[in-house]
């Protein structure tokens, strides 16, 4: 599909599925180079909703004994970022001791990975690493270091691949950017 429409708002095709599965390739051989042979279980922490179809794609690459768990927060309203970012669910097991991998969807100005990374080592994590399918570069500002970037974009609004406009657009297998009216 080159358009789709959500609500007030229509979006025309950005990142088609192929290379969006050639991003995750990548990222995967990052992941499993830099975690190959470990003793430890390091915990794979899904960002809901987001980074559902993103962390199901990854994982089916990763070659290491990993664990799973899901957590969700919330920091967007419509498409701009509110700045607040508050915990909704989980993590769903526990972080104490272990080493995370936090799965994002996207950063944008960071907000979220900043306070992920906070109640995660409040949690007693012994380490946090970020991976995130998308990056938008002008925007992020924050000090955390992104350590697997599968894409960078530039600052515009995108749908698709798990990514919503108002809890629409999650299922399209493409990503998608708003078409300025
Ligand atoms: P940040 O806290 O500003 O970095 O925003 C991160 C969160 O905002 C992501 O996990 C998404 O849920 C949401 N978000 C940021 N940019 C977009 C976008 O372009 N489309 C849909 N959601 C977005």
């Amino acid at each position: 599909m080159k358009e789709i429409t959500l609500f007030d708002k229509t979006f025309k095709t950005f990142i088609p599925n192929e290379k969006i599965e050639e991003a995750i390739d990548q990222v995967a051989d990052k992941l499993n180079k830099d975690f190959e042979g470990c003793t430890d279980i390091p915990v794979l922490l899904c960002i809901l909703n987001g980074s559902i179809m993103f962390t199901s794609e990854l994982m089916k690459r990763l070659t290491f004994n990993c664990a799973f768990a899901s957590m969700k927060l919330s920091s967007y309203n419509g498409t701009e970022s509110t700045g607040e970012v508050k915990q909704l669910l989980g993590p769903t097991c526990s972080l104490k001791g272990k080493r995370v991998i936090v799965v994002e969807d996207i950063v944008d100005t960071g907000n979220t990975i900043v306070a992920l990374d906070r109640i995660i080592r409040e949690m007693g994590a012994e380490d946090v690493k970020i991976c995130t399918m998308l990056l938008k570069p002008d925007m992020y500002d924050k000090d955390i270091q992104l350590d697997y970037v599968a894409m960078e974009i530039p600052n515009a609004f995108i749908v698709g691949f798990g990514l919503d406009y108002n809890e629409l657009g999650r299922n399209y297998k493409d990503i998608y950017v708003i078409k300025e009216q």
